[in-house]
């Protein structure tokens, strides 16, 4: 057999049994921790949906493979989450109702919380261009450009 790789996600250290080192991050995120905040939209690092953090920085999950993190530490959108209350980037796209379907909002958050991690007030024209390579097809930008100036107030 294989020996298990080790991964460090949202704090807690994880043995993955029969993981190829080339796999993408992503799939070993949702298929084998069961972390399903991230998603697969393209799978192939264009659209944002399996955004994650590593060493604190927004990484398409889907195009990074297993070993190039494995002395790193990932951080999901569960990982957000203080206790069992959202954390305050997530709260304030509850807030600002900032979901239709749903489905681009992890890349959105994952991608407001990396930069508000390095520019605690970003300008607007910052929050666009950071958020312009996320899409989104239900075309809620603009709710979704609302929640990111409500989180970086
Ligand atoms: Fe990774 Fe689209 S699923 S960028």
């Amino acid at each position: 057999g294989t020996t298990p790789v080790r991964i460090t996600v949202n704090g807690a250290v994880h043995d993955v049994e029969g993981a190829a080192l080339d796999a993408p991050l992503l799939y070993v995120l949702r298929n084998d921790l069961e972390l399903n905040g991230p998603k697969y939209g393209c799978g192939l690092g264009e659209c944002g949906a399996c955004t994650v953090l590593v060493d604190g920085v927004a990484a398409r999950s889907c195009v990074v493979p297993l070993g190039h993190v494995l002395e790193r530490d990932i951080t999901t959108l569960e990982g957000l989450c203080r206790g069992d209350r959202p954390g305050p980037v997530q709260q304030a796209f509850i807030d600002e109702q900032a979901a239709q379907c749903g489905y681009c909002l992890n890349g959105m958050v994952m991608t407001v919380e990396a930069l508000l991690r390095r520019d605690p007030c970003p300008s607007d024209e910052t929050l666009r261009r950071e958020l312009h390579y996320n899409l989104c097809r239900c075309g809620t930008h603009l709710e979704i450009l609302c929640a990111a100036r409500l989180a970086a107030r």
